[in-house]
């Protein structure tokens, strides 16, 4: 039997890419390999507060309509990530808000400008992206990170049920799109996977609007699969969408500045590429899978050498965009 040619003509979800505009438009190899592979898009940046809004009261779309312009004239869909976002990437003028009142206002009139722009173009939102703090699983209440970095401390000064509310005017501003919550570390941190499902419950109660969960998947070759699994039934479990929504596997867990890639640690990778697929296809109810999104295209434009000042080589192609055993090992998985 022939390998399908791509891997969206292979998979029964839709399979996403993490998509940077400028290397869709310059990179001929980036693009093809994307329109190639891609049922989804996701802007990787260009959908992030910090890039549509880093001033106050001027919004720039440019970048991502012109996304939004290529998934529509290929027939892609785009998943839009992301209205909320805690980190010292959040707009400066938004982190220097300590007013309740005024920060609540910033928001929502920034969910309603953003959302209402791209209604009936996007398919969906990452709402809230991070809101759990990784050692206490509360809602976060940090105004500097551990670099000293000024934080966007939304549970400090708007209060810890914002994420309720930040669903309620992500559905107001456009009711047609699903709206997610993402989150990273629910395959190896029990207090965070645990809070979520608090959530998704709470919510349900108290009839907040929310569709899907996002699994953001940041994860290396030793991530133990029991807890890969452990976190993809317990997000099923809930009945909502399932979003693998940021995968990449990691062959350097020790972060070392040079590492030189072996065929075994290639294999390592196909292993668990293949695993974390598989497993999503056999747990996840057909209705439910709303796709595997990867964070990043080819080897060449991971995020991850360039966060932790280490060698990496965490994606399905290579730096010359050249399929990889990764690669396979997603395919296999499909089966
Ligand atoms: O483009 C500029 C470049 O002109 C400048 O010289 C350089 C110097 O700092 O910065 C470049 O921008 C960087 C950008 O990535 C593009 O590479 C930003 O500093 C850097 O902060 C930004 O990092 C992004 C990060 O989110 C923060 O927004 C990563 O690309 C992106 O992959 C990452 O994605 C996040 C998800 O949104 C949420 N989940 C975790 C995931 C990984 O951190």
């Amino acid at each position: 039997v022939a390998k399908p040619a791509t891997l969206q003509d292979a998979s029964s979800f839709p399979v996403g890419f993490a998509i940077d505009p400028t290397a869709m438009k310059d990179n001929a190899t980036y693009q093809k390999t994307v329109l190639d592979h891609a049922g989804s898009f996701t802007a990787e940046n260009v959908m992030k507060p910090s890039r549509i809004n880093a001033q106050k009261g001027v919004f720039s779309f440019d970048k991502a309509d012109y996304l939004i312009d290529v998934a529509q004239a290929q027939g892609k869909r785009v998943h839009a990530h992301t209205f909320v976002w805690y980190t010292n990437t959040a707009p400066a003028w938004m982190k220097q808000i300590k007013d309740s009142t005024e920060l609540e206002t910033a928001l929502k009139t920034y969910i309603q400008t953003v959302g209402t722009h791209f209604k009936g173009k996007v398919a969906s939102w990452d709402v809230v992206n991070e809101a759990f703090d990784n050692t206490t699983g509360e809602i976060r209440m940090a105004s500097v990170d551990d670099k000293g970095q000024t934080l966007l401390n939304l549970g400090g000064v708007i209060g810890k049920d914002y994420v309720a509310r930040m669903f309620q005017y992500a559905h107001h501003a456009d009711p047609g799109a699903l709206l997610f919550y993402n989150e990273y570390g629910q395959e190896t941190n029990a207090k965070k996977l645990d809070a979520v499902l608090k959530m998704v419950t709470d919510f349900k109660k108290r009839s907040i609007p929310i569709h899907g969960l996002g699994l953001q998947m940041h994860i290396n070759i030793n991530t133990p699969n029991v807890g890969i699994e452990n976190a993809i039934q317990k997000y099923a479990d809930t009945g909502l969408m399932v979003h693998i929504s940021e995968l990449d596997i990691a062959v350097n867990p020790a972060k070392t500045k040079d590492l030189t890639i072996t065929a075994e640690l290639l294999e390592k990778q196909y292993e668990k590429y293949k695993f974390v697929v598989n497993t999503y296809k056999r747990i996840v109810p057909v209705k439910q899978q709303f796709g595997i999104t990867m964070w990043g295209v080819s080897d060449a434009n991971s995020w991850i050498p360039g966060f932790c000042s280490c060698t990496d080589f965490p994606l399905l192609f290579d730096s010359q965009y050249k399929t990889k055993r990764a690669y396979d090992g997603f395919l296999d998985g499909l089966k």
